[in-house]
Formats: structure tokens, C-alpha cells, sequence
């Protein structure tokens, strides 16, 4: 991004006005510079929902090592672990201040080796193969142009049986807010599911919940959220 945009954007932000939508995206995609912390307490408002969601079908047994791709500011990391009951819990992230905002609000979990934080992007994990039960993402998906090729990397780290879960909102809602038009990649649970499966994840399940508008008055739209879960074939 240019510093003339970010100057542009960061006086409107100052005097109250929004910013463009074209920034509004790149923040989604990718948080950074002044607006990064505005637009994650953003994202815990409007994304609580979908979290919860996803991390309702992930049921887990006890003992198990997980990884989060583009976690946000990560507020939920250190509960996910108790929760979940968790070995350990593992998060990527391609934004420098996600993972420090992460990195202070799970500074304990991290100490006691419960939690680990890596900066990279899903299209090359920093984990070796079959180290993972379970991946999950909330929201990430819109921002994969070869989605082949992240999700062969998430299958790769996954072991043999592992589950990956991916959340998000559908086209027939995000397109209704403007910044959706500045290169997101929309999908209909259908459309997700081909994909996911084309990947060679088998056994895929889908829960889809609708939030009335009311939940969400800043957006006034009633959101559309999608939890699609598939499994890595047993022997792969
Ligand atoms: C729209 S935000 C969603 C944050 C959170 N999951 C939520 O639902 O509120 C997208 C997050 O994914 C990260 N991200 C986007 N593309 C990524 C990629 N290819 N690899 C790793 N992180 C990525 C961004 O830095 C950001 O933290």
C-alpha cells in the first residue's frame, strides 16, 4: 500500500470518517499499521459467532495438537487450549501484528509451552508432516486465489484421519458489504465443499447458522455462517 493511502485513510480515521473500503480489505487480509488493532476489535465483535461455530464441530478427545491459520489478534488462543483440553495449540499468521497482539495476550500459555505462534502463510506451514489432529480458520478462506494449494499444505501437516474445519460467511451475505468487492474470493456452502473435496478430504459435514441483523447492527445484515468440516483420508 502506498503511505499517500495510508496518510489518506489514517486522516479520515482521525476525523471520525470511515476509511475506504479498498483499505477496509487489505486490513481483512492482511492488519497492519495504525488501523491493525481498530480492525481486530472489529473482528471479535462481528466473528465471535463463527469461532464458536467452528470450534462446536471439533470435538476433541483429549491430548491433541491443533494449529489456527490467521488467527486475528487471538484473543480466544489461551480458552481454546483449556476448553479444548488441548496437548498444545499452534497458530500462523502472515500479519506481524497479529502475532504480537497474539503473542501479549497468550504470554502464559506460551511460557508454559501450551502454545506456539509462528509468522508465515498457509500457502508453505512451518510444521512438518502429519503433526496436526485438527486445522481449523475462521474467515481466511475469501483471501486464497489457488486454494488448491493451501489446502494441500494444510493436508499435508494434518495426520492420516486428522479433521480440518474452515468457517465463513456466505457470498449470498458478503456481498452485501462493499469491501467484499476488492478481491475477495466468495463462496456458497456447496461451492466450498467441492473444493475442499477436489482436495481429497473426504467424510465432509456442514453446519450452517444464520445471525439475525439485529446481532449485528454496525453491518445491519443478517450474517450467513458456514462451518465445513472433512477429514484426510485414514491412509493417504
Ligand atoms: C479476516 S481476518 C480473520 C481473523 C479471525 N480468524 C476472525 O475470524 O475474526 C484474516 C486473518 O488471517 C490472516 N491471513 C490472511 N491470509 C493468510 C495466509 N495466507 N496465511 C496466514 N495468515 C493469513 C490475516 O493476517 C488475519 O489475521
Amino acid at each position: 500500500m502506498s503511505s499517500l493511502t495510508e496518510w489518506w485513510n489514517y486522516l479520515k480515521v482521525k476525523l471520525g470518517f470511515q476509511p475506504d473500503t479498498a483499505f477496509v480489505a487489505r486490513q481483512l487480509k492482511k492488519p497492519g499499521g495504525f488501523y491493525a488493532r481498530k480492525i481486530t476489535d472489529r473482528m471479535n465483535k462481528v466473528n465471535h459467532r463463527l469461532l464458536e461455530l467452528t470450534l462446536s464441530q471439533l470435538q476433541s478427545e483429549g491430548g491433541e495438537r491443533w494449529l489456527e491459520i490467521g488467527f486475528g489478534s487471538g484473543k480466544h488462543l489461551s480458552r481454546v487450549i483449556s476448553e479444548c483440553n488441548l496437548k498444545s495449540l499452534h497458530g500462523l499468521d502472515h500479519s506481524f501484528e497479529m502475532i504480537a497482539l497474539a503473542k501479549t495476550e497468550n504470554a502464559e500459555k506460551i511460557t508454559e509451552g501450551k502454545l506456539e505462534l509462528k509468522l508465515g502463510c498457509s500457502s508453505k506451514i512451518p510444521w512438518p508432516e502429519s503433526y496436526f489432529d485438527r486445522v481449523y480458520c475462521n474467515n481466511l478462506i475469501y483471501f486464497w486465489h489457488n486454494p488448491q494449494l493451501h489446502l494441500r499444505e494444510i493436508k499435508r501437516v494434518l495426520k492420516n484421519g486428522g479433521e480440518l474445519a474452515c468457517g465463513f460467511r456466505t457470498r449470498s451475505t458478503m456481498k452485501n458489504l462493499p469491501f467484499t468487492n476488492h478481491g475477495f474470493i466468495l463462496y456458497e456452502p456447496g461451492e466450498w465443499a467441492d473444493t475442499v473435496r477436489r482436495a481429497g478430504f473426504e467424510e465432509l459435514r456442514q453446519h450452517l447458522v444464520t445471525e439475525p441483523r439485529e446481532l449485528n447492527p454496525s453491518l445491519n445484515i443478517s450474517l450467513e455462517s458456514v462451518c465445513l468440516v472433512g477429514r484426510k483420508p485414514a491412509a493417504d
